[in-house]
Order: structure tokens, then C-alpha cells, then sequence
């Protein structure tokens, strides 16, 4: 069975079963403040286990992209080196939301192990959970009792809460679970040692498939486990996994979804897999690697310098040093390896192959750019190597935080030259790093306060009004650095919430007491949170919310002009523009988009003409709620990568010719309320990335406005030239003629200044020494006559001393010969005695210079030149 024919029995037996195949989330996650990426398949379905929101189907199934490398779940330095551990994974999930329990999950999981995918029965063990007095409970024994009627007791082991009860992170829905493991060992190992004390010991071919959990508890802020309202399952299997045991191998990366890749590596790296520990690793690690980066930045996260963008560049540089160090890659090839995967996963992820190009562009420039650092790095290392020897915790710091080295990089290289790392002081640096970013980002958020329960959390109805009654359901404190502020939720509520790019509402919220300003709306999953400083005193009283109308219409103007703004660029520039992000607020309009190279003006000029002739159709919006993704899909509705849609969305059109979008955004009713569109700057964010920023209605008025009100400053300066351009073209010329000729005469004084100098030559012991006051205009010319002198006077001292630009100024000027023989040094020299002229100065020691305060010392200075060469001459 091929790996995709096993994806696809997995989600059919359930389909049988009345589950709903839904897709994969995507791997990114945007809304949550506790979670960067899907680290396990029931993230996206959080708000179905805490009973926020109702689910279209109680039976669900699916494969998701996982990310287990940040968290509370982090595999990273596993990957590679151990045959069963990734980066990016696939898991495949049943899912119930209150329906069926752990009867039914155990009885199909066993089916589906045993029946369809046959393995072999007397390989399987299952783990239930023996409870746990501290969090008091109980032993799980009615998983136990389930499991015996399809495995003698010796294969069902009792687990610690560490193995047998999941959690997704710090709080959140979590459970007891039922793990199935499998012995994949040979027979003759099988005999000699029991399986079950190899289950959950790290053994590479005693490895966990599956995990059933009975998800019934909330884990809160301050660690309480809260029983959930209803009872769920939510199971997780490892594709990869299951695909080993199936194909009967003993790594993952032997089945077929990686061998294609890893072959391919070998080639590029001209060896052969499996005749070099060190180089296998580096290939699987590359095989691994590539297949998250690929994915999160299809998903919509490019990478850089924090957060989620720092976690997919961690790994990139991670890929790059080990194709670098052990596959001798020193050219970027990770890109190359873009399309194999794209093709790999077509049927199952079409994002990677649709966006190709745009991914393989930001991997190359990610590997030009640290191969860049790399190099440098390896530099810093040598220096260090010709000094001393040992790595200090600050160098093994930069070069971790500068050049992007991880530290066991560092180690590897150090370990190479002979060279020690102190690793003690290394951490010491990133203590002190991790307490700075700590303090930078303290945010503490109590429990939420529960006002009132309600079937209905946050109902949005800021499409149709600006202003409602409602009431508060829940809300809590928030201490973020010396901040202290309220976040609530209302039952419904006019207030957008931040999100596809649109800022959130501010406005009020108003009681019979007083007016609550309401600073900020955003969303956490699906809860819509309004920003408040302070809450009523009487919590539980109807309050009238009223939405900042200005702001809201200032806003929409902006959001609209986006999407005139999307097509535009997708008619004029082309079908491959895609949105890579959006920024909307009362101010200004930013989008980001996928293209290749700058925007000439001639683009930005037929861009906006377009946008305003739309702007001044005056079109009409036309909005349909609540229409089935397939139907928005026909209508020409553009989703975007790394977005989450549900079965049924918001299309927003505006000329169904012109722009279909799936959007939950607020817009204007006719476009004519835009105004005037007007381009600010077109720039580039990263690789293939481009970003326009504009402005609409009265801001891009303000800003015409100021650029005449320039105009009409230079015209008034120029007196009223009739082509302006031409007037200041010829100013321009004239200064450039004008600069020529001035360097002319310098260049003519100079050569009258030689030579009266060279007839004021005093012969001492064979060396000509000029100490002269001169006239000269500038510090350049005199330079320049100094070293001419020097060109055409062999065994000359020459220290000029002249008035430039009101201040004393001297210079000192030794030939080579000079200077050895009688040991003189032009800046000790200078340094000795600028103070005489209150000044100060410096250069090289065979030329140096000095600029003083005090014109009247300059007849002292010279005498004492003049006394200090004549006595060095002697
Ligand atoms: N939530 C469980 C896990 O991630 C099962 O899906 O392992």
C-alpha cells in the first residue's frame, strides 16, 4: 500500500462511518496567542471542545499538517538523528464533539488496524491511563475494560500522566488517552525481550501509532482541570508512522514519502544513502526540513527575524548547515528541492504546487543570505582560532544571534580547529537574552470572568449596524508591562475584530452610569474580545455599544480600494499576483503580493488609473453571506493560502467582472465614497514579495495638496520659471560647470604655490626641508599640494601652516627615507603639538594634520617646528 492509498483508506473507513471529511487547517496560525503553528490535529476545532462554537457535523475526519517544534510539544533536535521523529507530519484524526466515546473509538481504531490495514495483531500494545493522585484521577478502567476484548492483559499497560493524558499546551481541552503502540522488531529480537517494557522507552521499532483522547476537561490559567460540558474524542495518528509499519520498514524515512526525496539528495550530494552515519543524517534532516519550510511559508509565514517567522528560519539554517558541513551544498539547493515535494503532494496539499515559484524564491534568497552569515561566521571562528582557544560565551553568542550559527554548529566547527566552546557562558548569554524578550513580552490575562451563560458568544452584527444593546457574557484582566487593562466578550456586538487585515473598531460602550471608550476589537479564535480600560460597575446591565462611525467609514474606504486594488494588479499585472498580506486601517491601505520585480511607474500609473475608474463607476457592493465555499469558488472567488474557510463564507463583489473575493471584512456601499486612490510607494518586503502602499478619499487629497503646496514653494523660488524642470536642469548643469572650473584654479594655485615653495628649499644634511605659512582655500588642496611635493622632491620635510576658513591649520609630510632615518612620526608629531593652537588632529606618520581654535599661536607653533627639526636634523 503506497502512503497516499493509506491517507485515503483511513479517511474513508471513518467517511463509512458518518464522519465529514474536512481539509487540513493550515499549518500557521494566526489568531492565538498561545499557539504559532498546528502542533496536533484538534487545534482547529478548540473552540467545538470548550463549547464556544456549535459544529456543522458531530463526526469529523481529516489529515493535518503538524508543526512539532516550538511549545509544549517540540521534536527539533530529535529529527535526523532518531528514524520516527519530524519536523512537519501528517496526522490523521477521527473526531467526535459530544457524539460517540470511547467505546466506539477503541472498537474502529482496532478495526481499522487489524481489518484494514491488517497488521498484525499479536505487534500491537495499547497504554491507558493508571491516574494521578496529585490532579486527582482516577485510573482510566474503562479503556482498560475496552481494550481486553481485543488484547490479552499483558498488552495493555497502565501509563503515567506524562504519556496518558494530553494536553495541547499550557491550557486548553485536554484528556485522558489510550495510545497504540506497535513491536516492529524481528521475530528472533521479539523472543528474547518482552515488547511490552520497550513500549514508551525510546525504542525506534517500538514506537506509539496512535493516540486515542477522551478530551473532558479544560486545563485553565491557573492550572485547574474544569470539566467540559460534553465529552469528545479526538484521535491523532502519524501518517508517517503508520506508513512505516505497514510497508514493514524500520524508519519512516524509508516508506515512499521520503525515499523519493532522500534519493534525490544523494544524487545532488553524489554519494549513496546508507553507506555514511553522518551523511545519512544530514540527508534525512534535509528531507525533513524541507518539507516544514515548504509548507509554512505556502501557508502564508515568510521567514524572519521573530516569532512563527524565526521557528520556519531556524529550521532553514538548520537544513543549510548540514547540506553545507556534510554534503558539501555551498550553493543554495534547498530551493531545488521545492517541486518534487509540490508534485508529491499535489492531490493532498495543492497550496505548495500552486505557489512554487513564490516558495522556492523566498527559500533562495533565506539560503543566499545565511550562506552569506555562514561564511562570515566561519571567519569569526578563525580569528578567534589565531588569538586564543577557546570559543567565549559571548563569541559563541554572536555568532549564534549575528550569524545565525545554532550552537551546536559552533561546537562542531570548534571541535574541528581544536578549539573549546564555553558552553556554560553561552547560556549565560541567552538567559540573558530570553529575560530581556521575557520582560518585553510579560503579558498576564486572568480566567474569564463568567457573567452570564449563553448559547450565543459574540454574535458579529457590525455588517448591517454601528450600534446595539447587549450584554456582557464574560470578561477578564489583563496585566501587559505597567499596563492594566479589560478584555470582554458581549453576546453580540457591532464591533468588527481584527483580522483579514482590517484593524479592529474602537467606539463605546455605553451604560447608564457612563461611557466605556472601548480602545481596541480582536479576535481570539472565535471570540470576539473588546479592549477597555475599565468595566461597568454593574456588569450584568444592558449596555449600548456604538461602533466610532468615522473611523469604521474611514476604514472600509481603505479595505474596499484594497480589493479594487488586488484586481487591478491581477488584471494589468498578472494571474500570479497573489495577496501575501494586508494592512487596512482609517489611515492607509497596505498590500503585500506576490511578484517578481519592481513596479515601473508606467505600472503604478495604469494600476490606479484602473482603481479610480472603479472608484468613479460608483459600483455597488454586492455581499452574500452564508454560500457554500464550492459555490463562492464558481462565482470566481479567490481564497488565499494559509486562510481558514468554513464550509460556508462571505463573498464580496464589486463588479462580478472585476473583484470576487471571500472577505469578512467591512466595506463601503458604492465605491464613489473612495474618492481618490492614490499609490503612496511600491516596495519589496522579501523575497518575491512586493508592497504597495495607498491612500483613498481625503488622505490622498492631503497628500496631493502638500506635494503642490511644494510645487508652489520651488515655483516661487525659482520666480515663476514656465518649465520648471528645464529651469532646474540648467541650475543643475551650471553648478556641475561651475564645480569644474573652481577645481581648475585650485589645481593652478597649487602648481604657483610649488613653486615658490620649492624656492624656499633649505638643504640640511642632504634633506630638503620647506616650513612655510601659505595661503590656500581648503584641507583637499592642501593635501593635494603635499603629496605632490612629495612626488617630485625626493628627502623632503614639508610642514605648511596656512589660515583655512578662519582656523589654524597644520600640516606635517615626511618622504620615507626622512622619516626612517631620523625616526620622526608625523602624527606624534601632531598629537605633541596641535595643543599650541588649542587643536587637535592626527593621520598616518608619514603624513598628518592638525586644525586649532587659536589663530595668535600660530607664530609660536612654527617656531617650535622649526626648533624641533632643526634639533632632530642634527
Ligand atoms: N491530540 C492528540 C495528539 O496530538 C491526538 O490527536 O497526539
Amino acid at each position: 500500500m503506497k502512503a497516499s492509498d493509506i491517507r485515503n483508506k483511513f479517511l474513508h473507513f471513518f467517511e463509512k462511518k458518518g464522519h465529514k471529511i474536512v481539509p487540513s487547517a493550515p499549518i500557521v496560525i494566526h489568531n492565538d496567542p498561545t499557539l504559532m503553528f498546528t502542533n496536533a490535529g484538534m487545534n482547529q476545532f478548540k473552540d467545538y471542545f470548550l463549547g464556544n462554537k456549535i459544529p456543522i457535523a458531530k463526526r469529523m475526519v481529516d489529515t493535518q499538517k503538524c508543526l512539532r517544534v516550538s511549545g509544549k510539544h517540540n521534536d527539533l533536535e530529535e529529527v535526523g538523528l532518531d528514524t520516527y521523529h519530524h519536523t512537519m507530519f501528517e496526522m490523521l484524526g477521527n473526531w467526535s464533539f459530544g457524539d460517540y466515546f470511547k467505546e466506539e473509538a477503541i472498537q474502529w481504531g482496532w478495526e481499522l488496524l487489524t481489518e484494514v490495514y491488517k497488521l498484525p495483531k499479536e505487534r500491537l500494545y495499547a497504554t491507558v491511563f493508571g491516574g494521578d493522585i496529585a490532579e486527582k484521577l482516577e485510573q482510566d478502567t474503562e479503556a482498560y475494560t475496552l481494550w481486553k476484548k481485543y488484547l490479552p492483559a499483558e498488552r495493555i499497560l497502565f501509563g503515567s500522566k506524562k504519556d496518558n493524558f494530553w494536553e495541547m499546551g499550557e491550557t486548553g481541552p485536554c484528556g485522558p488517552c489510550s495510545e497504540i503502540h506497535i513491536d516492529l522488531r524481528s521475530e528472533n529480537d521479539r523472543k528474547n525481550i518482552s515488547g511490552e517494557s520497550l513500549v514508551n522507552t525510546g525504542n525506534p521499532l517500538v514506537v506509539e501509532i496512535w493516540n486515542l483522547v477522551f478530551i473532558q476537561y479544560n486545563r485553565n490559567s491557573q492550572g485547574l482541570l474544569l470539566p467540559l460540558p460534553e465529552k469528545h474524542v479526538d484521535t491523532g495518528m502519524g501518517l508517517e508512522r503508520l506508513v512505516m509499519a505497514i510497508q514493514s520498514q524500520q524508519s519512516n524515512y524509508d516508506t515512499d514519502i521520503f525515499q523519493g526525496m532522500i534519493q534525490h539528495i544523494a544524487q545532488k550530494a553524489c554519494i549513496l544513502y546508507g553507506k555514511n552515519t553522518q551523511k545519512d543524517i544530514a540527508i534525512r534532516v534535509i528531507s525533513d526540513h524541507i518539507r516544514a519550510i515548504s509548507f509554512t511559508i505556502a501557508d502564508g509565514q515568510i521567514p524572519s527575524n521573530n516569532k512563527a517567522g524565526y521557528v520556519v528560519r531556524r529550521i532553514l539554517r538548520r537544513a543549510v548547515r548540514y547540506g553545507y558541513t556534510f554534503l558539501e551544498f555551498h550553493e543554495p539547493f534547498l530551493h531545488t528541492l521545492v517541486p518534487l515535494l509540490a508534485i508529491q503532494f499535489e492531490e493532498v496539499f495543492p497550496e505548495l504546487k500552486a505557489q512554487q515559484d513564490f516558495v522556492m524564491k523566498v527559500i533562495a534568497e533565506e539560503e543566499n543570505s545565511f550562506l552569506r552569515t555562514l561564511h562570515k561566521g566561519l571567519k569569526k571562528i578563525d580569528i578567534v582560532k589565531e588569538q586564543m582557544h577557546i570559543i567565549s560565551g559571548e563569541v559563541a553568542f554572536e555568532l549564534y544571534d549575528t550569524y545565525g550559527f545554532p550552537f551546536d554548529l559552533t561546537c562542531l566547527i570548534a571541535r574541528e580547529n581544536n578549539l573549546s566552546v564555553d558552553e556554560e557562558g553561552f547560556k549565560t548569554q541567552m538567559q540573558i537574552q530570553k529575560e530581556r524578550s521575557k520582560k518585553a513580552s510579560k503579558m498576564n490575562t486572568s480566567d474569564w470572568n463568567i457573567v452570564k451563560d449563553n448559547i450565543e458568544l459574540s454574535v458579529f452584527v457590525g455588517y448591517d449596524t454601528l450600534e446595539t444593546v447587549s450584554h456582557i457574557i464574560q470578561y477578564r484582566e489583563v496585566q501587559e508591562k505597567n499596563k492594566k487593562y479589560f478584555q470582554i466578550v458581549l453576546d453580540k456586538t457591532p464591533f468588527y475584530a481584527e483580522s483579514g487585515g482590517q484593524m479592529g473598531d474602537t467606539g463605546s460602550l455605553i451604560t447608564s452610569k457612563k461611557n466605556i471608550p472601548v480602545f481596541n476589537t480582536k479576535k481570539e479564535n472565535e471570540l470576539i474580545i473588546h479592549y477597555t480600560d475599565e468595566i461597568p460597575e454593574n456588569i450584568s446591565e444592558p449596555i449600548t455599544c456604538r461602533v466610532d462611525k468615522n473611523k469604521r467609514m474611514l476604514t472600509e474606504n481603505n479595505h474596499t480600494a484594497t480589493h479594487l486594488l488586488h484586481a487591478a494588479l491581477r488584471k494589468l499585472i498578472g494571474q500570479h499576483v497573489q495577496q501575501k498580506g494586508s494592512l487596512v486601517d482609517e489611515h492607509i491601505l497596505r498590500f503585500d503580493f506576490s511578484h517578481f520585480s519592481k513596479l515601473t511607474a508606467e505600472d503604478i500609473k495604469n494600476v490606479e488609473r484602473l482603481v479610480n475608474e472603479k472608484i468613479r463607476e460608483n459600483i455597488p457592493l454586492d455581499e452574500k453571506r452564508n454560500i457554500p465555499i464550492q459555490k463562492a469558488k464558481e462565482m470566481g472567488a479567490m481564497a488565499l493560502f494559509g486562510e481558514k474557510y468554513g464550509d460556508n463564507v462571505r463573498v464580496i463583489t464589486f463588479d462580478a467582472k472585476f473583484s470576487v473575493e471571500l472577505c469578512g471584512g467591512t466595506h463601503v456601499k458604492n465605491t464613489g465614497q473612495i474618492g481618490l486612490f492614490k499609490i503612496r510607494y511600491e516596495s519589496s518586503v522579501a523575497a518575491g514579495v512586493r508592497r504597495i502602499e495607498a491612500t483613498t478619499a481625503q488622505n490622498s487629497i492631503n497628500r496631493i495638496e502638500e506635494q503642490e503646496s511644494v510645487l508652489q514653494n520651488l515655483q516661487a523660488l525659482l520666480q515663476n520659471p514656465k518649465d520648471m524642470v528645464k529651469t532646474i536642469t540648467e541650475i543643475i548643469q551650471e553648478k556641475n560647470t561651475l564645480q569644474k572650473q573652481v577645481e581648475h584654479y585650485k589645481q593652478q594655485d597649487i602648481a604657483v604655490l610649488k613653486i615658490s615653495l620649492k624656492k624656499n628649499i633649505k638643504l640640511l644634511h642632504n634633506t630638503s626641508v620647506i616650513i612655510e605659512t601659505i595661503s590656500i582655500s581648503d584641507r583637499e588642496s592642501l593635501k593635494n599640494l603635499s603629496f605632490q611635493m612629495k612626488q617630485e622632491i625626493p628627502s623632503l620635510i614639508l610642514i605648511l601652516f596656512a589660515n583655512i576658513e578662519q582656523k589654524p591649520y597644520m600640516s606635517i609630510l615626511f618622504s620615507d627615507d626622512v622619516m626612517q632615518k631620523y625616526k620622526l612620526n608625523a602624527n606624534a608629531m601632531v598629537k605633541e603639538f596641535a595643543s599650541v593652537i588649542d587643536g587637535n588632529g592626527g593621520g598616518q606618520a608619514f603624513f598628518s594634520t592638525a586644525e586649532g581654535k587659536n589663530i595668535s599661536g600660530m607664530p609660536i607653533l612654527k617656531q617650535k617646528i622649526e626648533y624641533f627639526i632643526n634639533k632632530a636634523l642634527l
